[in-house]
């Protein structure tokens, strides 16, 4: 049984990168900084396995004992992201293919084939040493197994585990050729080892041979996973085990749905500033999407394994983060659900390719202000620990993310100027910028008790899906889904129906044409029903021409050979309603249309809030907690709804209170 936890405070280290005779300074700082966990040894094989078979935990035991004797506890990764150079050297085979043909180069991380042999049995041998090495160690807190899965791979070690995997899921050539529908330029499979990898043969693949070899990647990476957690229960049974995601919501190759399951707590690596992203504002809704993905993973709180501690960057320097803005961005992932923050880095490296990536302390060894502010916030958690863990958002909507959609529009995305991500981010605003909270769920996820749920452009759409969406509206629900679902069988092949396919039913509407407008061409709506009327919203990307079968017109397009043609409709079924919303948009389409289904549904926003600011409520039994966040450069106002507490300054606080810039009030309601 895994044990509960404390809420955590802590930092990413890298003894391995330092002289020895400086841990127990780097240790002293920590513990004054309020740290209360340190990660280590996600990239240090090579110091654990100098020679193959030969381990050496003494210098992590001692690091270890260091950081003990300030108090702290420690988080162990597998080191299985950063191979060391003789297995690189003795095994070149264990790298990935790219799919244009090319082997990925010794020297990054992350650089490893998820299904080979080898590198399945360096795995073993090292994850089962170390974790025989400290189980029961009374320091270790949490496992990560290996860092930020991701990355396909076409070796041929993954061509002939495909070929298994299909076999175990058609069971016969005859069903795999049926379903994909391999008459299509006669692609007719008589033996498994003459299934192509989805290559650049000069066209898109066969659409169902690409979704599979996506689910495929999934599984081949949840048994790489699997092999590590079997060895880490078997030895430290009372751990938990986390892995901390790759990229959150923006991430598109691997289901993190099926990779979170067997995991204790899911965890992510959040960066607002890189030098990817140089804009000067950032996107508090962004992060705050990845961050309801990560406590849907798991429907429970998670971890934040990796907070930004300073600029990132690797060629470039990042916009550096603002005064505030790091003890801001660490209390929204509190805000959402986290239990755990762990900022990276400790020091900014002297080597290597992150020499930019800082941390928080300088190049040097100094303190940085970085480390000041955080500093602060230790001295903040260190007051309201207690009350940070076994905390509950209570949505009334849900969005349901699909990956099954997503990489079906990796594979044809359909309108250039469309993008699933986008578009579901879009809708994720409109809520979120209302404050009103979100859960982000898969599509099979028991909706019983939401009040509204959004299934954007779920586009393959299996019966089993289908189902829990017209159960849940026949039982009183409220359904907003868009353009483009239903089109897809399981299979990734066209369904048999009129669209939208299985859901035609329950949104009382089909399909009768589609257009797909080309990049900078609108079209408009006029909105009919009453509670709309009035408002004319541009399209873009996509306009499907609906047919009402018992919904009612909820909106009409103006323009083009289809105006006066219905884009939205609602339909009543069974006890509750289905919205069908044919068309895309941007955000004042969105915006409308939840004012409408918030109101339909009888949602309210935690407290109104100007834009910007951000408030987030988190409940345990009678207590309810708010999280002020004020993303703006500039002092805002907030008009409570009754008393409460601020916990980081202890004010008593009703009425209009003021949260300054980039600045977070964390209030208890007193009754
Ligand atoms: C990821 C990795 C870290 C580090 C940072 C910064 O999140 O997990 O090891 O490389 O990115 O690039
Ligand atoms: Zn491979």
């Amino acid at each position: 049984m895994v044990s509960r936890q404390p809420f955590y405070f802590g930092v990413d280290y890298y003894p391995e990168q330092w002289p020895e005779d400086r841990w127990a300074t780097d240790a002293q700082w920590m513990a004054e900084a309020g740290f209360n966990l340190a990660r280590l040894g996600e990239f240090a094989w090579v110091k654990m396995e100098p020679v193959e078979g030969r381990f050496d935990f003494s210098w992590l035991e001692r690091a270890i004992a260091t950081l003990s004797a300030h108090g702290l506890r420690v988080m162990l990764g597998t080191p299985t992201a950063a191979p060391p150079a003789w297995l690189a050297t003795d095994h070149p085979g264990i790298f990935r293919v790219r799919k244009d043909g090319v082997r990925v180069a010794y020297g990054n991380r992350r650089g490893y084939c998820p299904t080979s042999r080898e590198y399945r049995a360096a795995t073993e041998r090292i994850v089962g040493a170390l974790a025989a090495h400290f189980a029961g160690h009374p320091a270790l807190a949490a496992w990560q197994v290996d860092n930020e899965f991701g990355g396909l791979c076409y070796c041929s070690s993954c061509a002939r585990s495909f070929h298994a995997w299909l076999e175990q899921r058609y069971g016969t050539l005859e069903e795999l050729n049926r379903r994909w529908g391999t008459a299509f330029w006669g692609q007719v499979y008589d033996r498994w080892d003459e299934i192509p990898l989805p290559l650049d043969a000069g066209s898109a693949p066969n659409p169902g041979l690409a979704l599979d070899y996506y689910r495929f990647s999934s599984a081949a990476y949840r048994e790489y996973q699997q092999l590590q957690i079997s060895l880490l229960r078997h030895f430290c049974p009372d751990v938990p085990i986390l892995h901390n995601f790759q990229g959150g919501f923006d991430q598109e190759e691997l289901n993190f749905f099926e990779l979170a399951q067997p995991l204790d707590v899911a965890a992510w690596n959040n960066y607002p500033r890189t030098q990817w992203d140089m804009r000067a504002e950032v996107d508090a809704n962004r992060m705050a999407l990845s961050l309801d993905l990560m406590r849907g993973l798991k429907r429970a709180p998670f971890w934040i394994t990796e907070q930004q501690a300073g600029p990132g960057g690797w060629e470039m320097v990042s916009v550096p983060p603002r005064p505030g803005e790091l003890r801001l961005w660490a209390y929204q992932t509190i805000a959402h659900g986290a239990e755990a923050v762990l900022f990276f880095r400790w020091r900014t490296a002297r080597f290597g390719t992150e020499q930019y990536w800082h941390g928080l302390l300088d190049h040097d060894g100094s303190r940085s202000r970085r480390y000041h502010e955080i500093q602060q916030m230790g001295r903040e958690i260190a007051r309201i620990r207690e009350r940070l863990t076994g905390l509950e958002t209570h949505a009334r909507v849900a969005m349901l993310m699909s990956y099954d959609s997503r990489f079906a529009f990796n594979v044809q995305g359909n309108n250039p100027g469309f993008s699933y991500p986008h578009h579901f981010a879009r809708i994720y605003n409109s809520f979120h910028a209302r404050n009103v909270a979100v859960d982000v769920l898969p599509p099979e996820a028991n909706l019983e008790g939401y009040q509204l749920v959004v299934a954007p452009s779920l586009h393959v759409l299996p019966e089993e899906i289908a189902r829990n969406l017209r159960n849940y509206v026949r039982s009183g629900g409220i359904l907003m889904v868009t353009m483009r679902s239903g089109v897809k069988n399981e299979f990734n092949a066209v369904v048999d129906e009129r669209l939208p396919g299985l859901l035609a039913d329950v949104c009382g509407v089909t399909v009768e044409e589609y257009d797909s407008l080309p990049p900078d061409a609108h079209n408009q709506l006029d909105f009919i029903s009453p509670e709309l009327a009035g408002a004319q919203v541009e399209t873009s990307n996509w306009a499907d021409i609906l047919e009402p079968r018992g919904a009612v017109v909820v909106a009409r397009y103006t323009r083009d050979y289809y105006a006066g043609k219905p884009a939205i409709t609602l339909n009543h079924y069974g006890a509750g309603f289905a919205v069908y919303v044919g068309t895309d948009g941007d955000e004042r389409l969105y915006n409308r249309l939840s004012d409408w289904l918030l109101d339909l549904a009888g949602v309210e926003p935690v407290l109104s809030a100007p834009p910007g600011v951000e408030i987030c409520e988190r409940c345990r039994g009678g207590t309810r907690l708010l999280f002020v966040l004020n993303h703006n450069h500039s002092v805002q106002q907030v008009e409570l709804d009754g008393s409460y507490k601020d916990l980081l300054n202890g004010e008593r606080l009703r009425g209009q209170v003021t949260v300054g810039a980039l600045d977070v009030r964390v209030m208890e309601q007193e009754y």
